[in-house]
């Protein structure tokens, strides 16, 4: 069966068009036909892969407004054996005008991808940086969609607009899509980044890819230049989108551990104005305290707070310059940090953990 994606979120810039370029040839490297859609005025995803744009006679524009008398074929560009690319131009910007009153414009993309049904083992989708008539579109010719969310908080904010969007189709279409969140130009360097990354996870969990694109400058000189896939073959970007195609067919991440190096420099107990952070994750637990020689091992002076109502229990305790011992108490069971590898054994205490200011 033909699988079709689209890649949609509202923010521009948020990995999109390098999402949508770098799967298409990461199924194709891996043995698949692979149709590139690109419904994105700009035309980035044509130009990064079919850089001789001013020759296009037809464009998918064409399709779009005369889906019915304009053969795939004429606009359709070979990029390689099993590759092609349904190309985009400026023109695809008065597309919504075109448009405009007629029934079932929303559907147009959709009849043409049908048309293709079977040609393909893969249609992917490249959308536009806004929630208008294209994005509609490419949500309504897909049955997948995945949402690109790089370390930015109007791009966490896109992936509301766009879920909206896909609840909208299911309602008004009876249209049925799964949708799965793609951290992108990760950075484990940048708190912002390990923030984003770790609410994604947790907001969205097994939504979301396990695979994180890391933010690679080969993948930013790749795209939008028309820079031959073979240039970044070797690079780290093309080695995590290769790990999200292996999620996409159903195999084990190829990507290792990052996802766990974030979650644990995010949870480490960090310095926040006069005090210290202290988190812990944990869904079920009913109480947290935490003991340590600032508050004479007494876990009944300070709790931690359940801030996001999902488990993540955080609590800032003020503390003087120097060295402190701590634990955590789950539901009256003492156990050390886990996500602080500093550890030490005290008498009559055991194993605890160690903060240094
Ligand atoms: N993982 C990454 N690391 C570094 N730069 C990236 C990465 N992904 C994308 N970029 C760069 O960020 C910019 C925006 O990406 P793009 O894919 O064009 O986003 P969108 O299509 O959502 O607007 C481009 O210059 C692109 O090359
Ligand atoms: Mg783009």
């Amino acid at each position: 069966m033909m699988r079709r994606i689209a890649v949609a979120n509202q923010k521009g810039g948020c990995g999109k068009t390098t999402t949508a370029v770098s799967l298409a040839l990461c199924l194709h490297e891996m043995s698949n036909r692979v149709l590139l859609v690109d419904m994105d005025p700009q035309g980035s995803s044509t130009q990064s892969l079919h850089p001789d744009t001013d020759s296009l006679e037809h464009t998918v524009y064409d399709l779009l407004v005369d889906s019915d008398s304009v053969p795939v074929d004429s606009v359709k560009q070979k990029i390689g054996e099993n590759l092609d690319i349904l190309p985009a131009g400026v023109v695809l910007s008065t597309a919504e005008q075109m448009l405009a009153g007629r029934d079932g414009r929303e559907a147009r993309l959709k009849r043409v991808i049908d048309r293709v049904s079977g040609d393909y083992d893969f249609v992917i989708i490249d959308s536009p940086p806004n929630v208008g008539l294209l994005t509609f579109n490419a949500l309504l010719a897909a049955n997948e969609i995945i949402i690109p969310v790089d370390p930015s908080l109007f791009s966490l904010q896109g992936v509301g607009r766009v879920v909206e969007a896909i609840d909208l189709i299911r309602n008004v279409n009876g249209h049925h899509a799964e949708y799965r969140v793609l951290a992108t130009m990760y950075d484990s360097r940048t708190r912002i980044s390990r923030e984003i990354l770790s609410t994604l996870k947790r907001r969205f969990g097994d939504s979301c890819f396990r695979t994180v694109i890391r933010s690679n400058i080969t993948l930013k000189e790749a795209t939008g230049f028309g820079v031959p896939i073979t240039c970044y073959r070797g690079s780290r970007g093309f080695y995590d989108y290769r790990s999200v195609a292996n999620e996409i067919l159903g195999n084990e991440p190829t990507q290792k551990d990052i996802e766990v190096e974030a979650a644990i420099d995010f949870l480490a107990p960090r310095r926040i104005g006069g005090g210290v952070l202290f988190s812990y994750l944990g869904n079920d637990a009913e109480v947290i305290a935490i003991e340590g020689d600032f508050n004479s091992w007494d876990r009944s002076s300070d709790v931690l707070l359940d801030v996001d109502g999902r488990g993540l229990w955080q609590r800032v305790i003020p503390l003087r310059r120097g060295t402190h011992n701590y634990r955590f108490v789950v539901d009256g069971k003492p156990m050390v940090d886990p996500n602080n590898p500093e550890t030490t054994e005290l008498p009559g205490k055991g194993q605890v953990s160690v903060v240094n200011l």
